[in-house]
């Protein structure tokens, strides 16, 4: 378990991680929470085990079938949770056979919690085995993992040696005065330190100076926040599009808006585009969290519609977008909501496959 504040470094560390193991000859699975992705069973389960898909398949029966209806990839009747923790552990202690395995969760925070039910029982009893796991968390804000009998290390803010260097290397121009203030007002924090150069001269810097209550992060999200505000409103609606849909794919945004409105913010390197994947990443989930603080309700709303009407396949994240932009009772949704249930007990023959990779 990684532990440690927002912006310390710790998805930088696990990027590290997964290159050194990588490089080593290991196989590397790898997933993420996210904070405003729809709270789908299972979803985090299924996108770091979904390049397994064929090992899947040479499970024993009753093991594969568990995992291929918790996975999504095929019907029948809700499985225990218990037979997808052990089908699960079989998978990667089968696969670790031939190839050592580790498993990297970033954001563990915002997993879903059937996920993570079975990524701490299975961190309970790898140890001794080819398969490892990592996962980071942010300190204050708890996840639904258990963490005992986890080995824990926290992250810690950058010794003033350390965060002085990165700032001449970064900044190696700023003025005396100005490096010290930034050094004084970022506490260590990588982030901040990176970040707040392009704030600390305007509005948001102020803000910054006045309050030494708010932690940290909310300061840092005010900072994104800013640059925000001089992004045209069809970006900006663009990147909440994208923020609630979560899983960055552009085929699914150009089906919801013109692709012509992503550029600004990539100019503000607030987003990048990974052409191999043709997926969009945020730079940081704090700029996600400061989308949606400067967001309209009715913004909001109408960005939940748009994601639902765009994902007809997908009962379940269809039916909880749906219900994101319910403001009160509404028999249709009920409705939905009934049937998606239903659908996810017994889930229907025509979902045979793997789904859209995500
Ligand atoms: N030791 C370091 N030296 C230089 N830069 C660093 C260091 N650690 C992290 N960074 C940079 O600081 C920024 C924040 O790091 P990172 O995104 O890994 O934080 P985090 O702990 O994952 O935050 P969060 O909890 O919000 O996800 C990144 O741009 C990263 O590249
Ligand atoms: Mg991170």
């Amino acid at each position: 378990m990684v532990r440690g504040e927002p912006g310390v470094g710790k998805s930088a560390l696990l990027a590290a991680a997964a290159d050194l193991a990588g490089a080593a000859g290991l196989r590397v699975l790898r997933g993420s929470g996210s904070e405003f992705e729809a709270d789908v069973s299972y979803s985090l389960l299924n996108q770091t085990l979904l390049p397994l898909y064929t090992e899947i398949q040479r499970l024993p029966p009753a093991l594969r079938d568990a995992l291929t209806v918790a996975l999504g990839f095929g019907p029948g009747p809700a499985p225990a949770a218990l037979l997808v923790c052990n089908a699960a552990l079989a998978l990667l202690t089968t696969v670790a056979r031939k190839t050592p395995v580790v498993v990297i969760v970033d954001d563990l925070q915002w997993v879903d919690r059937p996920s993570a039910v079975v990524l701490g029982f299975i961190a309970r009893r790898v140890a001794g085995s080819p398969v490892g796991v990592i996962a980071a968390s942010r300190t204050g804000t708890e996840g639904l993992l258990d963490r005992r009998g986890l080995a824990e290390v926290t992250v810690e803010p950058l010794d003033t040696e350390a965060a002085a260097q990165l700032v001449d290397v970064r900044f190696p121009t700023l003025p005396a005065r100005a490096r010290q203030r930034l050094l004084d007002l970022a506490q260590g924090n990588p982030l901040a330190l990176s970040e707040l150069p392009a704030a600390l001269d305007g509005e948001a810097g102020h803000r910054f100076e006045e309050s030494d209550v708010d932690p940290l992060s909310n300061r840092l999200q005010t900072i994104f926040a800013a640059r925000m505000a001089d992004l045209p409103d069809p970006t900006r609606l663009l990147l909440l599009l994208a923020t609630f849909e979560g899983s960055g794919d552009l085929r699914i945004l150009r089906g919801m808006t013109d692709l012509v409105h992503l550029a600004p913010a990539e100019r503000a390197q607030l987003v990048r585009v990974d052409d191999s994947t043709g997926r969009l990443r945020f730079r940081h989930p704090l700029i996600q969290s400061a989308i949606v603080a400067t967001s309209a309700y009715e913004e909001r709303r109408q960005a939940h519609l748009a994601i639902a009407a765009a994902l007809p396949g997908d009962p379940e994240r269809r039916t909880w977008h749906l219900v994101a932009a319910t403001a009160g009772p509404d028999e249709s949704v009920a409705a939905e909501l009934e049937h998606a249930s239903h659908r996810l007990s017994i889930r229907s023959p025509e979902q045979k496959g793997p789904p859209e990779s995500r």
